[in-house]
């Protein structure tokens, strides 16, 4: 496979240091340039992120001595450096669109994190195992954007990975109504419990914007291709309540759901174990070989013990069994910051290499 150098838009944060560590002995990509706000330009890498490092393996020595970019001033710079770029950073959603789309215009492809272009209609939002078809809308892009490699891809929230893998293949059977119910891990809001020491033997029932996006999002990955826009799904319909939880990383979601022929608990058990997406057929570098899997233990999955399945990027199911007022309930966990993160960006963008999108 080729090798593609690689670029960290918002590096020194706490999603762009898991991408950062997600390169370090990635077999195709190579991480070549980061870029972060001025407070970071021209620092190292291990002077400007050392003392803030938040994650539990360290800093990959590879980073340390490579000469943060501003992100403001030196993207041109940058994407003559790289094949791609990943993105993460907090700015407000506007200042995001218009530093996407400039690398994009600068013919640097774009894998991003944040959520100001997830609903924009030719900007593909995709779980590889869910929606991998919804990139070939880049080429309706390209052309709104005036590019001929340029366009940015984006992967959704992470409250929402941990639900919508478990009910996607479920959908066969007329799936039309959803409850769900978010347990999310502190590390989401980009936090640690020495930075969040309120969190500690407590829950906060908000998180701005969370559930609007936990309830529309899924809409977009189960939309379809019309012309040159993802015109999204309209049912089932989906409500949900997102909470804070004293937990560092893996945000669970506990699912009630109801369809129109309603599957045996067996069949679905057989559908879940069985399901592959394109990533597993692909066999990409980062996918997990088993995409969703279901616990027979009734105290099971659990967030300390089951985030880190298959590096984070599995999808882990338990407690199905039928309810009182929707058909069928069950509990789905996720990496917030893996599969939820950077690790479902890095899985996204080994699509767009595996598929020619980031070929010169
Ligand atoms: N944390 C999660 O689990 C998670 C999950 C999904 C999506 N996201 C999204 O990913 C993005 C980053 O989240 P995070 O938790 O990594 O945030 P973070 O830890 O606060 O990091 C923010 C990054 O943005 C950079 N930055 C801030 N202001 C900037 C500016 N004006 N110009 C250029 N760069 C600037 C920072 O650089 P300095 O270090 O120089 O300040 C830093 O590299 C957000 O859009 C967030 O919503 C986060």
């Amino acid at each position: 496979m080729k090798q593609y150098k690689v670029g960290v838009i918002g590096g020194t944060g706490m999603v762009g240091q898991r991408f950062v560590t997600l390169m370090e002995n990635h077999p195709w990509f190579q991480l070549t340039a980061i870029a972060a706000s001025g407070r970071s330009a021209g620092k190292t890498y291990e002077e400007a992120a050392g003392k803030r490092w938040q994650l539990d393996i360290p800093m990959p020595e590879e980073a340390k001595n490579i000469v943060v970019l501003n992100a403001q001033t030196d993207l041109k710079k940058m994407a003559d450096q790289v094949d791609f770029v990943f993105c993460a950073v907090d700015m407000n959603k506007d200042e995001v669109r218009a530093l996407e789309e400039e690398m994009a215009k600068y013919e640097c492809p774009v894998v991003s994190n944040n959520s100001a272009n997830r609903m924009t209609p030719d900007v593909p939002m995709v779980v590889p195992e869910i929606n991998p078809e919804h990139i070939q809308i880049i080429e309706a892009q390209k052309k709104r954007l005036g590019t001929t490699r340029g366009f940015i891809a984006v992967k959704s929230n992470c409250s929402l990975q941990s639900y919508t893998p478990a009910l996607h293949p479920l959908r066969k059977f007329g799936l039309d109504k959803v409850l769900v119910t978010t347990y999310q891990a502190i590390s989401g809001a980009g936090k640690t419990f020495e930075t969040w020491p309120e969190m500690l033997d407590n829950v906060i029932p908000y998180i701005g914007g969370e559930e609007e996006k936990s309830e529309q999002e899924p809409m977009k990955l189960w939309g379809t291709i019309q012309g040159n826009q993802i015109i999204p799904a309209t049912s089932p319909s989906i409500t949900a309540q997102c909470l804070r939880v004293p937990a560092s990383n893996g945000h669970m979601a506990a699912v009630f759901a109801s369809f129109q022929n309603t599957p045996s608990i067996d069949e679905i058990l057989d559908i879940w174990k069985n399901y592959k997406g394109r990533a597993q057929e692909l066999a990409l570098p980062s996918a997990p070989k088993q995409f969703l899997h279901y616990f027979t233990e009734e105290n099971r999955p659990q967030t300390r013990l089951d985030r880190n399945l298959e590096g984070g990027m599995a999808i882990s199911i338990g407690r199905l069994r039928p309810d009182t007022q929707y058909d069928y309930k069950f509990v789905c966990l996720s990496h917030n910051t893996l599969r939820g993160a950077a690790g479902g960006a890095v899985l996204l963008a080994e699509l767009l290499c595996a598929e020619g999108y980031m070929d010169r």
